[in-house]
This record gives C-alpha cells, sequence and structure tokens, in this order.
C-alpha cells in the first residue's frame, strides 16, 4: 500500500496574510500540521508516502521530510500546479502508484482515538475496491455525506449536499484499490470545477465496490480549517499528552515502535531536538 498526502492550498481562512502560509506546515500544539496525517499512514504501515503541494510550498515541505531515511520511510514529492480537486491525486501520483493500492489522506485532517490503528490495518487490505470511513457531526453539509444501511453497505454518497440524507461526514482519508488511478483519469470536473473525490467513490459504489466503516463517537476527527477549529485541536493534543504522557503524532516514535528505526537512530533522532519538550519525549522512551 502506498500512501498520499494532499497538502496544498494556502491558510486563506485562518489568519491576516496568510496566503503566503502553507496551513498544513503551521503547528497543531507543538508539532506540524502535516505530522498528523503522517502519522496515520505509519500507523496504517505504510512506508512509502508522496507528498503533494503547491510550487511554493512544496520545497518547504521536502526540507522538513527530507527522503524519508531516517525514518525507515521514503518520501516523494510532486507539484500540483492548480488545486483543481482532491482526485487529481491520482492522476498525480500515477507513476508513484504503480501496480499498488493506494490510501490518500488530507494534509488538514487529524485523527485520534482507541482501536485506530486496527481499523487501518483492516482498511490497508484494501486490494479490490474502496473503503472510506462515516463519522457522525452535526451539521455535514460541508462534507462529503455517506448514507448506509445496517449491514455497512453504501446507499449514496453526496458532495456538499443542500439536504443531507444522513449526518454521517467522510472524513478525508480514503482507501483504494489499484484501479483508482484509471478511475481518476477518466473523472470530469463538477459543477464548482474540481476533480471531486466524491465522485470517484461513487464510480466504486456503482459497482458495489465502496464500503464504509465507522469511527465512532469516542473517537476524535479534528478539522483544522478556521481559528476556532485550530485551537481546538491544538487545546486536545495537548490536553491528552499532559495528562497521558504518551505524545499524539510523535513520526519518530511510531517509525521506531514499528521496527523501522533502532534505538541508536532514535537517540540520534531525539538528540537533534533536545532542546524541545518534543525531542525531550523521544529520548525519554529509551528509558
Ligand atoms: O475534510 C473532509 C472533506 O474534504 C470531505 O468530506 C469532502 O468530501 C472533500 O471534498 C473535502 O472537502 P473540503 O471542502 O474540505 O476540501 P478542500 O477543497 O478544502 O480541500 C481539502 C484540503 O486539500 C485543503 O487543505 C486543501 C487541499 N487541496 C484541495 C484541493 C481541492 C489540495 O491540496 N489540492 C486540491 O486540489
Amino acid at each position: 500500500m502506498k500512501g498520499i498526502i494532499l497538502a496544498g492550498g494556502s491558510a486563506t481562512r485562518l489568519y491576516p496574510l496568510s496566503q503566503s502560509i502553507s496551513k498544513q506546515i503551521m503547528p497543531v500544539y507543538d508539532k506540524p500540521m502535516i505530522y498528523y496525517p503522517l502519522s496515520t499512514l505509519m500507523l496504517a504501515g505504510i512506508r512509502e508516502v508522496l507528498i503533494i503541494s503547491t510550487p511554493r510550498d512544496l520545497p518547504m515541505f521536502r526540507d522538513l521530510l527530507g527522503s524519508g531515511e531516517t525514518l525507515g520511510m521514503k518520501f516523494d514529492y510532486i507539484v500540483q500546479h492548480t488545486p483543481n480537486g482532491l482526485a487529481q491525486a491520482f492522476v498525480l501520483g500515477d507513476r508513484f502508484i504503480g501496480n499498488s493500492p493506494a490510501c490518500l489522506i488530507l494534509g488538514d485532517n487529524v485523527f485520534y482515538g482507541q482501536g485506530f490503528s486496527q481499523m487501518l490495518k483492516s482498511a490497508g487490505t484494501t486490494e479490490d475496491g474502496a473503503c472510506i470511513f462515516g463519522y457522525f457531526v452535526k451539521d455535514p453539509r460541508a462534507y462529503g455525506v455517506v448514507e448506509f444501511d445496517e449491514s455497512g453497505k453504501v446507499l449514496s454518497i453526496e458532495e456538499k449536499p443542500e439536504k443531507p440524507r444522513s449526518n454521517y461526514a467522510v472524513p478525508g482519508l480514503y482507501f483504494y484499490d489499484n484501479t483508482v488511478v484509471e478511475r481518476a483519469k477518466t473523472l470530469k470536473p463538477s459543477a464548482r470545477g474540481e476533480y471531486e473525490i466524491t465522485d470517484l467513490n461513487r464510480a466504486y459504489l456503482d459497482e458495489g465496490k465502496l464500503r464504509v466503516e465507522i469511527f465512532g463517537r469516542g473517537f476524535a476527527w479534528l478539522d483544522t480549517g478556521n481559528c476556532d477549529s485550530l485551537l481546538d485541536a491544538g487545546n486536545f493534543v495537548a490536553t491528552i499528552q499532559n495528562r497521558q504522557g504518551f505524545y499524539v503524532a510523535c513520526i519518530e516514535e511510531i517509525a521506531w515502535r514499528k521496527g523501522w528505526i533502532d534505538n541508536r537512530q532514535l537517540e540520534k533522532l531525539g538528540s537533534e531536538l533536545d532542546k524541545t519538550e518534543y525531542g525531550k519525549y523521544i529520548l525519554s522512551l529509551l528509558n
């Protein structure tokens, strides 16, 4: 399974001057936002990751994350010149994906909860069809909305409907078989001029190949799209970390627990950051 992080677009809805800031590089509490989706891919066991962003921002991600070697991973980078839709990720990622199944995560989506690794493991076995997720929200109108029956069979999926058929929003985390590349190439732009991920999901649905897994109410899918939700996400991470002492989305810890790097490498990575609490946490794992 190969992973893609879509991290384009500027933080236009966040701050004055935010036109010039990459949203996904800004911190959620104590680490760059992109660490959160990256950690999700890592928990799914994905070691090869393609990062897609704008011509302006891609060099920043490359500076931050490098080749991935220090984490026992492999990172590739590709520019998306115009943000004309999430489904474009698979057209741009064609060569990177090769013959593998693929997982897409949006660079500004934060997930956290018990049993998540297990769910990711199961979704990660998707070799025929697609697996997406559903999350109950009060107002789903800003999202893809999925309707399904008791057995989890999807009945409909719509993008930002005025009158949603359910309260289940589709988070920005998608698992597909290898046909996703060819399917993405045949999509037509929607009324708002975008290659929609929801149209891609509908193509699977029409063939009875779309599965939906539900994240329960004890699970956190956090938004980072405006000042309040970004602050909430930061406070959430701080609360968990300060209460438990375990860090959320510490990519060095995950790589080490997965056995992708050894103690010596973990110590090296921690020492490079030892002026920060984050670095001290990494070093404390070795005690
Ligand atoms: O967050 C989940 C939702 O994400 C889903 O429920 C929707 O079905 C899906 O369409 C998407 O909706 P959004 O309105 O949140 O998508 P947005 O256009 O804001 O893009 C999400 C992120 O992806 C954002 O950080 C910018 C980045 N992006 C977006 C587009 C369209 C790109 O990097 N390239 C793009 O072409």
